[in-house]
């Protein structure tokens, strides 16, 4: 049995802005089902105290440089088995708005004083310093927000950051091995050198071996350069960030650590999405009772003031409307597609120009297209299991979680084959229609036009009926269960301490 210290800075259900919530929400519930000691650490935002139902206070910490004690609030992570540590640091953590950005959008201004904040308390749980009676042979760190954790747990122990951060004792524990999971390379956690003087790191931290990059401090090379292992949350996302095209300038870096990296397919936790039992949903649905999928497409097409016609074919999206997700290339496709007899409903919220483009086609096609802005757990559901199809058109896709939940909803995606929507989807090809092997669509050149075409394939079997369920019912038994994919990450954690135990004997 390991003794794993998760951190992330969102979780479900306390707190959520995408994928990462969903993951750091049911991948340590995953490991405490195959018996791991697996514990969550998460800042305590107010929304996420609020959400966590009973606490109580296990300790108290005062580290230097620091005008108040951090608390250290521990619960359960809720619905799970999960011990939580939530830390509580009121000057940072206690607002209302997202975590990483206030109520108008913006990034808050002292994300790296906050997050620096989390890694020093973090670390302090690691080095069993915070007065739990309890170490964790390894700490899961989940992108840049924990990218500092590995890089203060490297630290030699006579250097600095070890006495003041953590005071390590001559008798000191040896340190955990670490594991680094990039769950999107887009997002660095970069700040400015005059941000970094006022964090109190080790000067060694600002070297371009270390976290400096290109003038600027990068808390993700704190987890790429320091952790004893990295992973990404796809197969294929993990060769695509080896290349310049998707490196975002450290493909380079990456490279150098090939040896190291891994991609683990992400899972999907069936207990919350899944048709058969989902409450959140207008009628519960099964392979064999296929039929009730269409009371969800009614209520969809209601609640999005879309005429209620279960003939037209609806596609469906649910997203960030960021760059990353392409919902450009849906609205620069919509001339096209909307010749066709269909419906679309999205749901998203992000960026201001997505948001308005969006807000204009449903103006222009009205009754046609149906546009809720906001974020809506349960509306996502909905969105699931009501439509017919779930389009995905993302430039770059690491994993992505939403094409899992469209094929257990029997929602065929339509997704741009790249990152893990390649990995998951299985192309309605000919062949693989005949091999009964298809479960979506899938398209190679992130354009509108291949975005039309993989639509009207898509558009071609809905219309035969018998072949179009025979897909559904296919998409419906794949198995993305987090089991799987949970094992794997045992198997690394085992390799992780192997290679910490390695490097520490060549240090000492
Ligand atoms: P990413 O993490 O890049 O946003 P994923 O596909 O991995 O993409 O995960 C997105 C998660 O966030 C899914 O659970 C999805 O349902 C949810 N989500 C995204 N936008 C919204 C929204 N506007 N309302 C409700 N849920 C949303
Ligand atoms: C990121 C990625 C997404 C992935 C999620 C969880 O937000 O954009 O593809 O599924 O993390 O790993």
């Amino acid at each position: 049995m390991h003794k794993i210290l998760f951190a992330a800075s969102e979780a479900h259900p306390l707190v959520k802005t995408g994928g990462l919530g969903d993951v750091a929400g049911s991948l340590p519930a995953a490991l405490k089902h195959l018996h791991q000691d697996v514990r969550l650490i998460l800042p305590a935002y107010r929304v996420a105290m609020a959400n966590a139902g009973e606490l109580r206070e296990a300790a108290r910490l005062t580290l230097p440089g620091y005008d108040a004690p951090v608390r250290l609030w521990e619960g359960r992570l809720p619905g799970t088995r999960v011990p939580l540590y939530l830390v509580d640091y009121p000057t940072y953590f206690d607002r209302p708005g997202g975590p990483y950005a206030g109520p108008d959008g913006r990034d808050w201004p002292d994300n790296a004083a906050r997050y620096a904040l989390f890694a020093r308390a973090a670390v302090t749980v690691a080095m069993n310093q915070a007065g739990l009676d309890w170490q964790p042979d390894i700490v899961h760190c989940n992108d840049w927000q924990t990218g500092l954790i590995p890089a203060l747990l490297a630290q030699p122990v006579s250097s600095p950051v070890a006495t003041s951060v953590h005071r390590r004792s001559a008798a000191a524990p040896p340190r955990p091995a670490t594991l680094f999971t990039i769950h999107n390379l887009a997002y660095q956690g970069l700040f400015p050198w005059e941000i970094f003087q006022t964090l109190g790191l080790p000067h060694t931290l600002w070297s371009m071996d270390a976290m400096e990059f290109y003038g600027k401090f990068s808390f993700i090379k704190g987890g790429l350069v320091f952790a004893d292992r990295l992973t990404t949350v796809s197969p294929t996302y993990a060769r695509e960030i080896r290349t310049p095209a998707l490196g975002c300038g450290l493909d380079g870096l990456l490279n150098h650590r090939a040896a190291q990296l891994t991609g683990i397919l992400n899972g999907a936790d069936y207990n919350l999405w899944d048709p058969r039992h989902d409450p959140f949903i207008a009628h519960n649905y099964n392979t064999r009772t296929l039929q009730y999928k269409a009371l969800n497409k009614t209520e969809l097409q209601r609640r999005f003031n879309l005429p209620q016609n279960n003939e037209l074919p609806l596609l469906g999206h649910v997203g960030r409307l960021v760059e990353q997700k392409g919902i450009d290339l849906l609205l620069d496709a919509l001339p096209h597609l909307m010749q066709h007899p269909l419906q679309i409903a999205v749901l998203g919220s992000g960026e201001r120009r997505f948001e308005q483009a969006l807000l204009q086609s449903m103006e222009r096609y009205p009754g046609r297209i149906g546009i809720i802005i906001g974020y809506h757990e349960e509306l996502a559901h909905l969105v699931e299991a009501g439509a017919d199809m779930f389009v995905m058109p993302s430039r770059f896709e690491p994993c992505g979680l939403n094409q899992l939940y469209s094929l257990r909803y029997g929602t065929a995606p339509i997704a741009h084959r790249t990152g893990g929507l390649a990995d998951t989807i299985v192309d309605a090809t000919p062949e693989n229609l005949k091999a009964a092997r298809a479960t979506g669509f899938l398209f190679d050149a992130p354009t509108p036009a291949a975005l039309h075409d993989a639509a009207l394939r898509a558009l071609t079997l809905f219309s035969r009926p018998p072949q179009w369920r025979k897909l559904m019912r296919r998409a419906m038994a794949q198995d993305f269960s987090w089991h799987q994919s949970a094992r794997q990450y045992l198997a690394l954690y085992q390799q992780a301490l192997a290679d910490a135990r390695t490097s520490q004997h060549s240090r000492a």
